[in-house]
């Protein structure tokens, strides 16, 4: 399974892809991730791209391609994998094709804006992992500890609500039409991401059943 995971920032792709992955035994590959372990071990790619996730903007295109690129060539995706938060733009996306690596499906979890600003208010994410979770919605076992592995929970400094504004701006500008793209190319699949993270769950999984 080689799977694209669209949707607005906030849809639920993290804790949806966590779900997948396991399901299907193939690794996450979340860029915002992958910059934001990178900003934190201070690493030349960290430093360029803190401006740009700090304030919710998009990394230039060529940094984030280079970062697909290199990961996709590890041992771990030649059975598959689930891309999350890349492509984000049509560069990007033409970029992937371009690497030849025949993509299932482009998944798209649609949830509508003022659903977005109310979740990210309560998010919690792994310092260490990257999981998600909520203060409402997906509860970790232990107060302020990810149940995956045990680190500390913080707030992203990208979920502040005037960010989170900018970012949706963002993504209806520059990645919504990704899904023109995929519905070209004939893989575009979408569910609706508004009811309980079982529900979007059931949801996806019944969608991917169909490829
Ligand atoms: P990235 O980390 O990819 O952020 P995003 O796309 O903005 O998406 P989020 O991670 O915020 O949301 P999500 O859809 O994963 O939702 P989650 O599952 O956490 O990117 C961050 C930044 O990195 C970008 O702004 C950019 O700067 C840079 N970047 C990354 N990729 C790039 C690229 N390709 N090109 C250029 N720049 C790039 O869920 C959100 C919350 O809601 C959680 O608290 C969760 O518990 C809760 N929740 C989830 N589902 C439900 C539900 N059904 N009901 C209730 N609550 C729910
Ligand atoms: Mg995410």
């Amino acid at each position: 399974m080689k799977l694209i995971l669209l949707g607005a920032p906030g849809a639920g792709k993290g804790t949806q892809a966590e779900i997948i992955s396991e399901k299907y035994n193939i690794p996450t590959i979340s860029t915002g991730n992958i910059i934001r372990a990178a900003l934190k071990n201070g690493t030349e790619m960290g430093l360029k791209a803190k401006a740009y996730i700090d304030s919710g903007r998009l990394v230039p295109d060529d940094v984030v391609i280079g970062i697909i690129k290199e990961r996709l060539a590890q041992d771990d995706c030649q059975n598959g994998f689930i891309l999350d938060g890349f492509p984000r733009t049509i560069p990007q996306a033409e970029a992937l094709d371009s690497m030849n690596i025949a993509i299932d499906a482009a998944l798209s979890i649609e949830v509508a804006d003022r659903e977005i600003v109310k979740r990210m208010s309560g998010r919690r994410v792994c310092e260490k992992c990257g999981a998600s979770y909520h203060t409402e919605f997906k509860k970790p076992q232990k107060d302020g500890i990810c149940d995956a592995c045990g680190s500390t929970l913080v707030i992203r400094k990208d979920d502040e609500p005037d960010t989170v504004i900018d970012r949706l701006d963002i993504y209806h500008k520059q990645t919504e039409p990704l899904k023109s793209y995929y519905k070209e190319a004939g893989k575009l699949l979408a569910v609706n991401g508004q009811s309980k993270v079982e529900d979007t769950t059931a949801l996806v999984l019944a969608a991917l059943s169909e490829i």
